[in-house]
């Protein structure tokens, strides 16, 4: 059994994805511990409904020199506590914070992120009006390595949604919220198989190279 820790910071609808497939036993592993850096996230609720232990950092618990945010003793310490599970892979699941350097490279290979674009388009905040402004006719989301690159590791499988004339921003946010949950614990079972890998910034299904826009990009 492959032990998974998920990092979140509001919803947790993907976390809750990701515990679904764990339990109905169609992958080999299990969701050991939540972690969020907002102590109101609903997602460590939905932990607590399935027995997970769960955990909230605060970020003004770790201030640094001028009472600025210190993100590298923020990272330390989540880093610390999340080691004591031991984890195979670290998902992030709606984790709306920059990682440090360190804490990336420390996970370098065993962490994925859910972004809402299809990257490279849209890396960053506000992607769905984002798509919506430039008339975008399609738009989606993408699951990625983590790299040191803010949104920038290679991905591994996108999903896309249509953007009709009159979506808004929340619209679109939904349609891709749905077809996250498809995707996310597909590529969460892929890597627990040991079938994904990442290599001088290149992932890998099944030891053959995924392209910019990860796998099926046709
Ligand atoms: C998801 O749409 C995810 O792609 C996005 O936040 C939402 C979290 O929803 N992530 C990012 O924007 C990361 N840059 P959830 O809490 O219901 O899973």
């Amino acid at each position: 059994m492959k032990n998974i820790v998920v990092l979140i910071s509001g919803s947790g609808s993907n976390l809750q994805a990701i515990i679904d497939i764990c339990e109905s036993g169609k992958i080999q592993a299990k969701v050991t511990a939540v972690f969020s850096n907002k102590s109101d996230a609903y997602g460590l609720e939905r932990a607590k409904t399935h027995g997970i232990p769960t955990h909230a950092l605060s970020v003004q618990d770790y201030l640094g020199g001028e009472g600025k945010p210190d993100r590298q003793a923020f990272d330390t310490e989540l880093m610390t506590q999340i080691d004591t599970y031991q984890p195979d892979l670290i998902i992030l699941a709606g984790y709306m914070r920059i990682l440090s350097p360190n804490f990336v490279q420390h996970y370098l290979g065993k962490m994925l992120n859910i972004h809402p674009s299809l990257l490279p388009k849209y890396s960053g905040l506000h992607t769905h009006q984002r798509a919506i402004d430039a008339d975008d006719t399609e738009h989606g989301t993408s699951v990625h390595f983590v790299t040191e690159e803010l949104d920038g590791g290679p991905v591994i499988l996108q999903a896309k949604v249509p953007v009709f004339e009159d979506d808004t921003a929340d619209d679109l946010a939904q349609r891709v919220l749905v077809q996250e949950h498809h995707i996310y614990p597909l590529v969460t079972k892929w890597f627990i198989e040991g079938r994904l890998s990442m290599k001088d910034g290149q992932a890998y299904l099944d030891a053959i190279a995924l392209g910019l826009h990860g796998y099926a990009e046709d």
